[in-house]
């Protein structure tokens, strides 16, 4: 197998995601000043040459800084949250304030919903789906939660629906209103602002039509908003779009995995210098907090999943192992809330050597999802069709996969097969955000287990 370096990390964007990694930090709830500062550390050390991104950093930068403005706005005009005509970032009543700033807000913005509409992939699975199963849509009633740009609500329209309701929680949801009526569709469209879990209908839905998916299918946790809609609005019998959803796990080479662990030490070593500068200059001895520096470091650089673009030549098993299967018609929250003691097992190619001859080794496990529109038993679509964000030679879709770091690397010689237990949990401080456990043990294909290795374990988030 080649060495095929890992493509860029800067994938685009999702939610409240990498792309802007400075909206991300100040999402994730951290101390804001600290993660600005490690934010435009590491723009600056990751991002310096992809077109496009700096342009799309210094947007999100802006978003950050009139976000973190509002209420100095709300004082600037005397009306409530309301600073300018372009002001999209305004925090509907509905929503809770740590909601709107963790996740809501970038959502608001067009260049971020250009983003999602610029994915070909998505695009093509999406329109696909709806125009050739235009029988599933032809004089139906139809919700589309979290319409964004309202694209998905205007297929359905175009597709033949008597009705669309085009619901969104954030203010993209007056462009929408203008896309939609600049296309021709209002008389069939209704765009709705509001949260899914707040609507009024008069009338329920036989589709439900939804992009709620997030990094590694579960990241947003949007799917309970959609579970409230169906629960509430789908008719019996009626069909959700996207009707399945599968996530898989495998084991990849990558060259991340020892730079991160690089970064680190540098890391470290700069600490120690500015501890011994502080003590110096200062008479201040910081040396207490080396443990606690230290751990901070190792989880922002080793264990915290990243956004990947994996060229397939990477992937070291045959076969990505499936850890979760969902029929979105009928799965409940506490399904799909969280992945718990899932057995996995993973057989990695044997006797591989780079061009050096070195042996080839695991340095990250990866994760991906896929799902499928196939309507429902009562009404099942005509052509099924697939929306994949596996490694691909051509590139990732703007989901990517996610990259799951190990250090020290796994070695297929101390044993081809790694098996143990996956959880996937919500983390306790921001519910649309998770962790990732794996424990695992090496064994050889004849099951004989290395006992030298003992059981790892790491915890990773997903940011
Ligand atoms: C991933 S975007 C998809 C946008 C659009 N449907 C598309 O496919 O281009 C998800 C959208 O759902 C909206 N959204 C998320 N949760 C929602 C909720 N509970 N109620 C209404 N809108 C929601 C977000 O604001 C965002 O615009």
């Amino acid at each position: 197998m080649d060495d095929v370096d890992e493509r860029s990390t800067n994938g685009d964007a999702r939610g409240t995601t990498h792309e802007t990694e400075i909206k991300t930090n100040v999402s994730r709830g951290i101390s804001r000043v600290r993660a600005l500062g490690r934010a435009i550390a590491r723009t600056t050390t990751t991002t310096t040459t992809t077109p496009g991104v700096r342009e799309k950093r210094e947007a999100a930068t802006r978003a950050i800084e009139r976000a973190m403005d509002l209420d100095s706005m709300e004082l600037s005009d005397g009306r409530d949250g309301v600073a300018s005509k372009d002001m999209v970032v305004t925090k509907p009543k509905d929503i809770d304030d740590a909601d709107f700033a963790n996740y809501f807000c970038t959502y608001g913005y067009l260049y971020h919903q250009k983003d999602m509409l610029e994915d070909q992939s998505r695009m093509t699975a999406y329109h696909n789906a709806v125009r050739l199963n235009a029988d599933s849509f032809r004089g139906k009633v139809v919700l589309d939660v979290g319409t964004g740009s309202g694209v998905l609500a205007m297929w359905a329209a175009q597709a033949g629906a008597k009705k669309v309701y085009a619901v969104e929680a954030t203010h993209m949801a007056v462009q929408a209103r203008k896309i939609v009526e600049a296309n021709g569709l209002s008389d069939v469209v209704e765009v709705i602002q509001c949260k899914v879990e707040e609507l009024e209908l008069p009338e329920k839905v036989d589709v439900i039509i939804s992009e709620w998916m997030g990094y590694f299918l579960l990241r947003e946790s949007m799917f309970d908003s959609v579970l409230v809609a169906r629960d509430k609005w789908m008719k019996p019998g009626g069909a959700m779009f996207p009707s399945h959803a599968k996530m898989y796990l495998s084991a990849i080479k990558t060259n991340k995995t020892e730079q991160k662990k690089q970064e680190l030490d540098e890391s470290l070593n700069v600490w120690d210098e500015f501890v011994a500068n502080t003590s110096n200059n200062y008479g201040i001895d910081l040396s207490c907090m080396n443990g606690e520096f230290e751990d901070e470091q190792r989880e922002h650089y080793l264990n915290c999943s990243a956004w990947c673009d994996i060229h397939p030549t990477q992937l070291l098993c045959a076969k990505p192992f499936t850890l979760a299967s969902f029929d979105l018609n009928k799965c409940t929250k506490a399904d799909i809330a969280m992945l718990r003691d899932v057995d996995f097992k993973l057989t990695l190619f044997e006797r591989n050597s780079s061009a050096s001859g070195e042996e080839v080794r695991a340095g990250a496990f990866a994760g991906w999802f896929d799902v499928t529109f196939a309507g429902s038993e009562a009404n099942p679509c005509e052509n099924v069709v697939e929306l994949t964000t596996a490694p691909d030679a051509n590139g990732a879709t703007h989901w990517g996969q996610q990259a799951f770091y190990i250090h020290p690397e796994i070695r297929p010689s101390d044993g081809a097969v790694i098996a143990g237990k996956f959880d996937m949990l919500r983390r306790k401080e921001n519910q649309r955000l998770y962790s990732v456990r794996m424990n695992w043990t090496q064994s050889t294909k004849e099951g004989k287990r290395n006992d030298s290795m003992g059981q790892r374990g790491i915890v990773w988030h997903i940011e």
